[in-house]
């Protein structure tokens, strides 16, 4: 009893310290250890900001090449696993897909939820970040109908990646350069994001003692909702769709604005952000680069451009202080790419794979309580049981 306020959505509502990522939503500035946003997407790669996130220093050339060299004696998914993607109809979600092979893997690991020494705790971490490029590779090619394979060893994190993706029987796969740097920076940008909806999921999940992997599928699970992950799929389809209406995009930033209709502007505003999304502003420049660099022409750029101006020269945008967020440009570099919408989802949660990790990590060292917040009872007072003929 006592509790008289309540939050709703945790608007005001601080769940942990933490020190692994800074946002100022009112400034618009995203650093990770200390370290900038932009500085990041410009010169580290993927697996070294993983690193940073996980153990909280940049690694030395050393220490990256071991994580490496344990994530990919980590790397191969139990045979029968395929098994269970093969009882998934090939029109299933990939985001369904990933987090019940996410959880599926408790079983084929069951000493991943022993995290109770550090040693153990690595182990687990290693474990995933090696497994979970295969999940995601598996689940687009499960849709494409393409076969099943492992990674290539010799390759980098990311461009291993796009190989177990792209790899068609019978052929080579030579990485294009520009794509593996375009994916490099977009698994940066979407690395962390402090506590988030799905980070909040994974740390209160985890704060039970359930496992990493199983607190992972619960992220997963939270990260494909429209209004969070699921945003860059719902960008591109919205685009698609003003595009072949026409291009009318004023009658979209109507419909936007009409408390009536359910529908809005997707890929804008934010519940921290209160300016520019960092992420989007260097998307936005590499969705140009990369189109560029790929000879990619495609007419949602402009309709998304074009978007982007009269929302910040509308009032009702103004007033609410709603940018482009990160998951506005995103999806048009991923098409551009050769990713189809649907894996748009998953190759966030690709993205933010060791930010999950990071800050179900802090949780645990931090030994936080388990997650339970309060309400305020708004039911029925005691009543008498009534008998079914009475009702
Ligand atoms: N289009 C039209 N109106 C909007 C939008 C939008 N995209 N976003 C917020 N508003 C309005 C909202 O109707 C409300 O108006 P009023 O004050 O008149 O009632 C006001 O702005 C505040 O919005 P809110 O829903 O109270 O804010 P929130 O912090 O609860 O929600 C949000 C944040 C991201 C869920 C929301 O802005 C939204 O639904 N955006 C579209 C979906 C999207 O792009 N999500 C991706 C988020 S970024 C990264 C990620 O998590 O993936």
């Amino acid at each position: 009893g006592g509790l008289t306020t309540i939050d709703p959505g945790y608007k005001n509502t601080g769940s942990c310290t933490s020190a692994i990522t800074f946002l100022n939503g009112e400034e618009g500035i995203l650093r990770y250890r200390g370290y900038s946003i932009e500085d990041l997407a410009d010169k580290a790669d993927f697996l070294e900001v993983a690193y940073l996130l996980i153990f909280g220093e940049l690694p030395t050339t050393t220490q990256l090449e071991k994580f490496h060299s344990d994530i990919k004696a980590q790397s191969h998914v139990d045979e029968d696993v395929k098994k269970i993607l093969d009882g998934f109809p090939k029109t299933a979600h990939p985001m369904g897909v990933l987090s019940s092979l996410t959880s599926a893997l408790i079983a084929f690991n069951p000493s991943s939820v022993n995290v109770d020494s550090e040693e153990d705790m690595y182990k687990a971490i290693v474990n995933i970040m090696g497994k979970f490029p295969v999940l995601v590779a598996w689940a687009l090619r499960k849709r494409t109908g393409q076969p099943l394979d492992y990674g290539d060893d010799s390759l980098g994190y990311v461009d291993n990646i796009l190989k177990m993706m792209f790899k068609k029987p019978n052929s080579e796969y030579k990485v294009d350069p520009i794509v593996s740097n375009a994916l490099d920076k977009l698994l940066i940008l979407h690395a962390d994001h402090e506590q988030n909806c799905s980070t909040s999921t994974v740390r209160i999940v985890g704060s039970s003692h359930a496992g990493l992997f199983a607190s992972l599928s619960a992220g997963i699970s939270a990260l494909w909702g429209p209004l969070h992950g699921g945003a860059n799929q719902a960008v591109l389809e919205m685009l698609e769709a003003i595009k072949e209406d026409g291009g009318d995009t004023k009658k979209y930033m109507a419909k936007a604005k009409d408390k009536n209709d359910p529908f809005r502007l997707m890929g804008f505003g934010h519940r921290v952000y209160k300016n520019f999304d960092p992420r989007a502003k260097i998307i936005k420049v590499a969705a140009d680069e990369v189109l560029e660099a790929l000879g990619v022409e495609d007419p949602i750029l402009d309709i998304a451009k074009g978007l982007e101006q009269e929302a910040l020269n509308d009032p009702y945008f103004v007033d609410r202080k709603l940018y482009p967020n990160v998951d506005f440009y995103s999806g048009i570099i991923y098409r551009a790419m050769g990713i189809p919408v649907e894996m748009f989802t998953v190759m966030f949660a690709l993205g933010r794979l060791p930010g999950w990790i990071a800050q179900w990590k802090e949780m645990r060292e931090n030994k936080e309580p388990i997650g339970r917040p309060r309400q305020v009872y708004t039911g029925e007072n005691l009543r008498s049981f009534k008998e079914a003929s009475d009702r």
